[in-house]
């Protein structure tokens, strides 16, 4: 068969839509670097600026801040006035790219892309060899996880994400105790502890980089009520401690998914409840193909979420494992009760209520 079979038309799109993968990918980056040098900041506070006066408000090299405009303004994301050698970020883009922007800042999202990118050469060794790569090789990670979860965990956690579990609002002012398991840095324990001073609250998190940022974090505000521990979760074995047990974003990428599961289980009173946050999306691929963004989220999975866990010769879930499948398994940990929400805020996530 030649290529005189092909459709042409149906070539000719594809290679254009692959210019523009290649452009989108480019810009990504660039956007990534514009959000972790402050360029996007100052640039909506400045009125249209020459590339010598952005790079001196932002205290950059010139010569780095003109080739960025550049991308920036071809990529249409920047406007350029030319005659006067000017550039400034429009308003309605700003209100997507700045620290001001949060929870909106889509330009904290980017930071994945070039992070997953750092560890490329590992991933294409596994795809060859198998196994996967290592929590520790991801530099950053738990820097842009807390930069992300602040948008998607902390902000809507206590007008919208925990009034989704009837009651516990009042049960969180009386005093209860909380536990998050696979905390990371800490901080939805640190903002729920500042605003519920009768309620006791631990995490547990494998990473030490992680747990000393989220105690650093708590000895700012003084808190008295939350203790951060570096442990495996795997292995710890509290029984019927805890009133609420939370998970954000912390299953998919267990070892060992189902014994986490059971842990929890066990360690939950008989009335309380289990609040996992955990990524939207069906365990079959085919049901994905309106998913506003799953190939981010595969792309994540396989370069992130799935790896660290066959890294350990866990179960490789991975962060598309889907609803069909994470309800099976937290039914087969013991619970009975799993109520699925979304939140319109949030397309990446789901909101599992889970009682035993
Ligand atoms: C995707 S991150 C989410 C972190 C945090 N919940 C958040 O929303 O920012 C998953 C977390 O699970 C932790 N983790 C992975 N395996 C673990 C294990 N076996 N025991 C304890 N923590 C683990 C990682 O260190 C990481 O902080």
């Amino acid at each position: 068969m030649g290529n005189n079979l092909i459709d042409e038309v149906k070539s000719e799109q594809f290679a254009e839509r692959m210019m523009t993968i290649l452009n989108h990918g480019a810009l990504n980056l660039m956007i990534s670097i514009g959000y972790r040098t402050g360029l996007f900041d100052v640039m909506s506070e400045l009125p249209a600026s020459t590339s010598e006066e952005i790079a001196k408000a932002a205290g950059l090299n010139e010569r780095y801040v003109r080739e960025w405009l550049g991308a920036m303004v071809t990529g249409g994301i920047i406007d350029h006035y030319h005659e006067k050698k000017s550039y400034s970020l429009p308003e309605e883009h700003a209100v997507w790219l700045t620290r001001k922007a949060v929870p909106n800042n889509i330009a904290v999202t980017t930071q994945w892309i070039s992070l997953l990118g750092s560890v490329e050469d590992k991933i294409v060794e596994c795809f060859k060899n198998g196994g996967g790569v290592p929590y520790e090789a991801f530099k950053r990670f738990h820097e842009v996880m807390s930069d992300e979860s602040y948008q998607t965990v902390i902000v809507p956690l206590l007008d919208q994400t925990l009034p989704l579990i009837e009651g516990i609002k009042e049960r969180l002012e009386e005093g209860i105790n909380v536990l998050d398991v696979g905390c990371g840095s800490g901080f939805a324990l640190v903002h729920m502890a500042r605003e519920f001073p009768n309620t006791r609250f631990t995490g547990y998190d494998i990473s030490e980089e992680a747990i000393d940022r989220g105690t650093a974090h708590a000895a700012q505000y003084g808190l008295t009520n939350v203790t951060l521990i570096a442990k495996d979760v795997a292995e710890f074995d509290d029984v019927q401690k805890y009133d609420l047990i939370t998970t954000f974003d912390a299953i998919h990428d267990q070892a060992d998914p189902d014994r986490v599961l059971s842990n929890i289980n066990r360690a939950l009173k008989d009335d309380g409840v289990y609040l996992m946050q955990d990524i939207a999306g069906s365990s079959h691929v085919h049901n994905n193909m309106d998913h506003p963004l799953a190939p981010l989220l595969y792309t994540t999975s396989c370069m992130h979420c799935m790896t660290v866990s066959l890294s350990q010769n866990g179960k490789g879930l991975g962060a598309m494992w889907g609803k069909e499948l994470a309800t099976d398994m937290v039914k087969n940990a013991g619970f009975t009760q799993v109520e699925i929400k979304e939140q319109p805020h949030d397309p990446i996530n789901y909101y599992y209520i889970i009682r035993k």
